[in-house]
């Protein structure tokens, strides 16, 4: 009986160590999946925001020459969210195939600018910024032109890319 016991004494030891090692590992692994989020603003790593293609417009509807603001539906992938969010571009369409697509958040400190067919620019209510149609700045205090966004035809639509920039600053920017 004394001789069993003495054993079986090593084994339990034995799984006790395995159990607490496969326990540790976990724990650590959890750890580290957690501090990732934190570690990437800590260390100011690349945005976790993601720009997708999104269908912004039937391209024979766009007028030629004039501004339209066009409103579609894109995915924004932040962080581990997937969410479906209206959006709004300004476009110009020059031919079938060449685009100017603008953000339509003012480059100053982000207000909605609006374009105004009697004076034939894009002028922001804010603090009065004005930008020509190729979005040149030529009043106002914003530091940067209007911000253009990728853009590409496929099947007679038009797609684009959702991204912010910066506001504030002369540099284009992503956030
Ligand atoms: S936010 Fe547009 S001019 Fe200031």
């Amino acid at each position: 009986m004394g001789n069993e016991e003495e054993r079986s004494a090593p084994t339990v030891s034995r799984r006790s160590f395995v159990l607490r090692a496969v326990i540790g590992v976990f724990t650590s692994l959890g750890a580290l999946v957690m501090a990732v989020p934190f570690l990437r603003v800590v260390f100011n790593a690349a945005p976790l925001r993601k720009a997708e293609w999104a269908e912004a417009a039937n391209i024979s509807i766009l007028p030629e020459g004039q501004p339209k603001d066009v409103k579609f539906e894109a995915h924004s992938v932040d962080a581990y969210l997937r969410q479906m969010k209206l959006r709004s571009v300004w476009v110009i369409k020059h031919s079938p195939e060449i685009f100017s697509v603008f953000s339509p958040i003012c480059p100053h400190l982000g207000c909605y600018y609006k374009w105004d067919p009697s004076t034939q620019h894009f002028e922001c209510p804010c603090h009065g910024s004005v930008f020509t149609i190729t979005g040149k700045v030529i009043g106002g205090p914003a530091p940067r032109p209007l911000d253009t966004l990728p853009y590409k035809v496929q099947g007679g639509k038009l797609f684009v890319k959702w991204e912010r920039f910066q506001v504030g600053i002369p540099q284009k920017v992503r956030v």
